[in-house]
């Protein structure tokens, strides 16, 4: 049987090409090997109270990316969190056995007392037993999880093993993190160092047309040029150079590679091929999400049949944990 593999999907921001070569790709390549479900955490949007218009916005948008890059919602799993309402209601029978302590103490729910200290609402509080909870309802065996998201995913299986203790059960598996071995590419920023982030502000965006791509990579740091032949590239421009690796042909990178050895560099010319590489690489891509971010008839069928799916599987579990706990009907 296949293993079942589960992401969720924040509801904000754009995907930019960290996202892409980061997980995305390796998402579109797992879909065929495992039972994968992929859907937008909308409902956890909801802890920091966006307006109507703009969550709507934002689910549509994220959906059409992730179609635009090869998402097949034929093959996977692909759904609105909020579409499924066995999540809400096994969020509800899980946060009977989440205690505020162990709650209070995640670095998650700490990090956002400090910034956002006017709204610390309890959806916050029980962000990783919803988290759990949309990981437990599949039955997941598999989460790719950044390092930010690893002490949610350690509270889901802690949720899950207590679930088991407490009833004497052995009904949900222990969700582990997924790793893509050697396969994780680093995306660098154009900032000069660190790499490539929506918070960081130096993110390119699939969905950002030329000229904008033209702008952000001529704005990108570099150096004073080398000053000795042979010698190693700064870390402003190895960025410029990673970027190329994944976008441009190899004759192209190695062309300024030697160029840079050689102390003959200039960075104009080694910007503007960058930058038309990197269009050369967004466009096709460009294009699907803005055919797809209009298309009304496709996001609707889309985002039905991925409900339906979800629902399937959710609502078994439901029913079995409804039963586990001794809601009985007459
Ligand atoms: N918390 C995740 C993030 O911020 C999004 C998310 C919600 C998630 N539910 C999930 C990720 C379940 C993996 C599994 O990125």
């Amino acid at each position: 049987m296949k293993q079942t593999v589960l992401s969720g999907i924040r509801s904000t921001g754009n995907l930019h090409l960290g996202n892409y070569f980061g997980a995305i790709r390796n998402f579109v390549r797992m879909q065929h090997e495992y039972n994968c479900y992929f859907f937008v955490a909308d409902l956890h949007s909801l802890t920091t109270h966006p307006h109507p218009d703009n969550l709507h916005g934002n689910v549509r948008k994220v959906i059409s990316e992730y179609l635009a890059c090869g998402i097949d919602p034929d093959v996977a799993t692909l759904y609105v969190q909020s579409d499924v309402p066995e999540i809400s209601e096994l969020y509800l029978l899980m946060n009977m056995n989440a205690y505020v302590g162990e709650l209070e103490r995640t670095t998650t729910f700490k990090d956002k007392i400090r910034k956002q200290p006017e709204n610390v609402n309890a959806g916050l509080l029980t962000y990783p037993v919803l988290m759990a909870t949309d990981i437990i309802i599949h039955k997941a065996n598999k989460v790719p999880v950044g390092k930010d998201q690893e002490q949610n995913l350690e509270m889901a299986r802690k949720f899950a093993r207590r679930f088991n203790r407490i009833y004497e059960v052995d009904y949900f598996p222990e969700p582990e993190a997924f790793s893509f071995t050697g396969e994780l590419i680093k995306i660098p920023g154009l900032d000069g160092s660190g790499k490539m982030g929506k918070s960081e502000g130096n993110a390119i965006n699939l969905v950002d047309d030329p000229k904008i791509i033209r702008k952000k990579v001529m704005r990108a740091v570099t150096d004073a040029g080398p000053t000795e032949l042979n010698q190693a590239p700064t870390e402003p421009i190895q960025n410029l150079f990673s970027l190329m690796e994944v976008v441009s042909e190899t004759d192209t990178l190695n062309f300024f590679k030697e160029k840079y050895a050689a102390c003959e560099i200039r960075y104009g010319d080694l910007k503007n091929q960058l930058a038309e590489d990197i269009i050369k690489f967004t466009t096709p891509i460009r294009d699907r999400i803005l055919t797809i971010h209009d298309d009304d008839a496709y996001l609707k069928k889309v985002t039905k049949q991925g409900a339906e799916k979800a629902r399937e599987s959710a609502s078994r579990t439901l029913r079995e944990v409804r039963e586990i706990i001794g809601f009985r009907s007459f």
